[in-house]
């Protein structure tokens, strides 16, 4: 963990951000993968994590908003816990550990918030988003399950998100590390993507074993696919064909849970062909487009505005769309080609804070979601500050059942050369993702360079 100070200095900035009441943050306990021994890896909730460090299970913090007061819940272990899951702190060095004063019980807890509950003081808590979450605070806090989602403090997570937004340097520091098994895991994709006749569940194993084997998870299920044009394809049945691109979508955490996230995608065999090359370009384009534009105050939405219309320049000198893009990009042609959002916050979580509600964290009074078929995708919309770190992460698809249904509605018929797209139905897709730190005046893109030109990708699959 950081040094204790660090989640000390959190906590009091909640304290100043929310007015009154209890905090309550429910750390995860573990879930069960077949039976109730044999569980999955555990994975702490990020909220939990980021204020009270401890990445072990069943424990819950409590801040007092009006007398300032912090605690840690839980039990401490019994002899049994020790022989099977060896020696374990006290609760109390748990708490003291993090620089929090008081301990207790689960039992402690229940009734501290009982007394909170009958002087009637507000429990905030954040979203829950498993269920035995929801079903604890139904508990803690004496309200129907179904109710559970609907109260969760929009304050708080507001208090919070206006926190973690913005990293510090050693959380930038932890996402570089986490990006350096990302370079391993990504060059190492591009070795074995060379060779056809590999089976894309063989890459993405390699991949996932890389790692673990540099302190962590992966960050999510590994994106690794022939059929790029499958978003989030986490089929990896396939064998690698010549004329396919391979899409890698990968990242993974640091021990102390911080994320990377890179796309990387290359042709089976090593070598692009002319039409490969050709999306390929018009991809980067955009992808590093969009660098030159981030900085303080600049509204994400802007920048996602302008990598689509780069990309869609790229796909009119191909001859796949026609007429004005401007025009185009503001009709929503681009959805076809790219229908997700350039971007999203980074962090503890691979999606940082969306736990929260996505428009908490990407939107606000001056920018709201658009409904527009594609841009509607984008999570992250809002203007952007010094120490956000979002991904920069532009994609062109080529879908066979989306472009079948805009075409038979003729969709966007002025600005997409339908004869053309269809020749390319069985392209598959392209994305090209890096991860990004706003700095005062501009950015900077993390971690070491991963090969990303059609010269860097073929000379890595040598
Ligand atoms: N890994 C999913 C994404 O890039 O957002
Ligand atoms: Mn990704
Ligand atoms: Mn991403």
């Amino acid at each position: 963990m950081f040094k204790k100070e660090v989640y000390t200095q959190r906590r009091h900035q909640l304290l100043q951000d929310v007015a009154d009441g209890l905090i309550l943050i429910v750390g995860n306990t573990d879930a069960a993968f077949n039976y109730p021994n044999n569980v999955y890896g555990f994975r702490q909730d990020s909220t939990f994590r980021y204020f009270f460090a401890h990445d072990i299970q069943d424990l819950v913090g409590v801040i007092d908003c009006e007398n300032g007061e912090e605690y840690l819940f839980g039990e401490d272990v019994s002899m049994e816990d020790i022989i099977w899951t060896g020696p374990v702190l006290s609760m109390k060095d748990r708490a003291a550990e993090v620089g929090v004063k008081n301990s207790g019980s689960l039992k402690d807890l229940a009734a501290m918030l009982n007394k909170a509950i009958d002087a009637r003081r507000k429990i905030h808590y954040v979203t829950p988003y498993r269920a035995r979450t929801i079903n604890y605070i139904s508990e803690l806090v004496h309200i129907k399950k179904d109710w559970v989602m609907a109260y969760s403090s929009v304050e708080l997570m507001k208090a919070i998100i206006k926190q973690r937004s913005v990293k510090s340097a050693e959380e930038v520091f932890e996402i570089e590390k986490a990006l350096a098994t990302a370079y391993n895991m990504h060059t190492t994709m591009m070795k074995m993507a060379a060779k056809e006749g590999v089976y894309e569940y063989e890459i993405a194993g390699t991949m996932e074993g890389l790692a673990l084997a540099g302190g962590g998870p992966v960050s999510f299920p590994i994106i690794l696919t022939t059929h790029g044009e499958i978003l989030h394809g986490h089929d990896h049945s396939l064998q690698l064909r010549k004329g396919r691109m391979v899409v890698s979508d990968a990242g993974c955490e640091t021990s102390l849970g911080y994320c990377s996230d890179i796309t990387r995608s290359v042709p089976v065999g090593g070598r692009f062909d002319t039409r490969q090359k050709a999306v390929y370009q018009a991809v980067l384009d955009a992808q590093l487009l969009v660098p030159t534009l981030i900085k303080p105050k600049v509204p994400y939405i802007d920048i996602h505005i302008a990598a689509v219309k780069c990309l869609g320049e790229g796909l009119k000198a191909m001859g796949l769309m026609k007429g004005d893009i401007s025009e185009a990009v503001k009709e929503g042609a681009m959805g076809l080609f790219m229908p997700h959002g350039l971007g999203h916050m980074m962090g503890l979580d691979v999606h940082d804070m969306e736990n929260y509600g996505e428009n908490y964290v990407g939107y606000d009074k001056s920018y709201t979601r658009s409904s527009q078929f594609g841009l509607a995708s984008l999570r992250m919309g809002r203007e952007l500050e010094e120490g956000f770190v979002i991904t920069d992460e532009p994609g062109c698809y080529f879908i066979p059942a989306l472009i079948d249904q805009w075409r038979s509605e003729k969709k966007c018929e002025a600005f997409i050369n339908y004869e053309e797209v269809e020749r390319f139905k069985d392209f598959g897709g392209i994305r090209i993702e890096d991860d990004v730190l706003v700095t005062a005046n501009g950015c900077r893109v993390l971690g070491k360079p991963i090969p990303k030109t059609v010269e860097e990708i073929e000379n890595a699959m040598q």
